[in-house]
């Protein structure tokens, strides 16, 4: 029996980070004009989505997720959306030839912007804050008027968010994103990295099959997708009065849908059953994600695949794991083998960031890139273990060359993390690093394949 839905019943069950604003009547007058907005995406888009993530679930694709931990109102730029979808779009080329399956873009953009955080308030030099929220809720700037909760926020999020994925969809079908230009900027990568050597092989395997298509005479003049590609967005549904202005009647199907973003996620510190952000997804069709930390167990996560996808729907659910290196081995399994016992249909990705975030002896919040990397091996030794499918993963990262988490190939240290540490929030994976992840997880999809299909992948690696 499931109780009743719409897009308010949220607002009668508690809720953890959700800010309080000091004026209602300013806060519905704001959520009254963004529901008479435009949608920012299209019901059929998540739906598109849906489907994609319904082959990644059933082991024919691989989800590739990412993008700021926070987006802010002042890195607002052309040059920056560029940047992060070069980057992107190169980890996706490389992740595609690895796994030999389509390879799902998602971005963490175009509506990331509230944040739940680990301290109500902040402390500096002896003065105490309420903590920043995210630029749709409150101002970084360390005074009392900036901290204050201001529904006006919401509105320039909502303007910004357009405006960004309007110049997404530009590149994604506007020539920006032909195959031939990305797997060039890739060699260009593997040139300059000092560890280029290490990916050189890939590299070069996958210029050699551009070489043996342009061969046959299938390039970007002659067939489409090597000139445009598919990308949609997805952002942390944290700021429910926000998702529920945006949350529409699809006029073809007469289902509810989210139209702030193709996929909503629900994050770890809000995924609680009885609350309101699980309530609120459980009602749109949009695919949802649900962040899985080291505190969910097999019933509790059963419990919440049961509210959000009753009727087992391929798509609709992506777990996103985040135990930290180290932990995974004690918390996947479990989780796993539940879910094949029920014969539920999920995706997992792989959470690499928010398990292993740490203090640097300088002070800085940071994430040693070799944690990342070990979560990643992690998480894909667990499913090749249990026979399942590593689905994907979800990383935090940016197309800037910025100093914000350790290590890498460029070896960024302690020290050097003040010279370009940008984030709004959690520490990102540079353009290096990220496109260098890419490399490392491909081989790991190279060996999940030689798994399934020994003969095949022996043969096409001699
Ligand atoms: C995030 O993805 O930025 C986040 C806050 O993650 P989590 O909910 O997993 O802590
Ligand atoms: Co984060």
């Amino acid at each position: 029996m499931t109780k009743t839905w719409s897009p308010d019943t949220w607002r009668k069950l508690p809720a953890l980070h959700l800010p309080a604003y000091p004026d209602a009547e300013a806060l519905a007058s704001v959520e009254e004009q963004l529901s008479t907005f435009p949608p920012l995406v299209f019901a059929g888009e998540a739906r598109k989505l849906k489907d994609q993530l319904a082959q990644v679930a059933k082991g024919n694709g691989f989800l590739l997720q990412g993008g700021d931990c926070a987006e802010s109102f002042a890195e607002h730029r052309a040059d920056n959306i560029r940047d992060f979808f070069r980057v992107f779009l190169q980890m996706a080329v490389v992740l595609t030839y690895a796994a030999a399956v389509p390879v799902v873009k998602v971005g963490r953009i175009a509506g990331q912007f509230a944040k739940p955080r680990s301290s109500p308030t902040e402390t500096i030099g002896g003065e105490t804050l309420p903590s920043y929220l995210g630029d749709i809720i409150n101002g970084i700037e360390f005074d009392e008027p900036s901290r204050v909760p201001d529904p006006q926020r919401m509105l320039r999020a909502y303007r910004q968010s357009a405006a960004t994925l309007n110049l997404l969809r530009a590149f994604a079908t506007g020539g920006y994103a032909n195959l031939e230009l990305v797997h060039q900027w890739m060699l260009g990568f593997v040139k300059d990295s000092p560890q280029g050597h290490k990916y050189r092989e890939i590299a070069d395997r996958i210029s050699e099959a551009l070489a043996f298509m342009r061969a046959c005479g299938i390039d970007a003049q002659s067939v489409p997708q090597f000139r445009t590609t598919e990308f949609f967005t997805s952002h942390e549904a944290l700021l429910l009065g926000f998702e529920q202005a945006m949350t529409r009647v699809d006029s073809t199907s007469g289902d509810w849908y989210d139209t702030s973003g193709h996929m909503i996620w629900i994050g770890d510190r809000t995924r609680q059953p009885d609350h309101a952000h699980v309530e609120f997804c459980r009602g749109i069709r949009n695919p949802v994600g649900l962040k899985c930390g080291p505190s969910l167990d097999p019933d509790g996560l059963m419990r919440l695949i049961d509210l959000l996808n009753p009727e087992d729907e391929a798509g609709r659910l992506t777990l996103i794991c985040r135990f930290g290196a180290g932990k995974v081995g004690e918390h996947l399994p479990g989780l796993i083998r539940r879910v094949e016992k029920e014969g539920r249909t999920v995706v997992w990705s792989c959470d690499p960031m928010h398990g292993n975030t740490v203090k640097a002896t300088t002070g800085f919040k940071t994430r040693p890139f070799d944690r990342v990397l070990q979560e990643v091996r992690e998480f894909f030794q667990i499913h090749r273990a249990e026979g399942t499918h590593a689905g994907g993963i979800h990383i935090e990262m940016t197309g800037q060359n910025v100093t914000e988490c350790t290590g890498g190939a460029r070896a960024i240290s302690d020290e050097q993390l003040s010279d370009r540490y940008h984030t709004h929030c959690d520490p990102r994976l540079n353009a290096d690093q990220s496109i260098e992840l890419a490399f490392i997880v491909a081989d790991a999809l190279k060996q999940e394949r030689q798994d399934r299909e020994p003969v095949k992948v022996a043969a096409i690696a001699e």
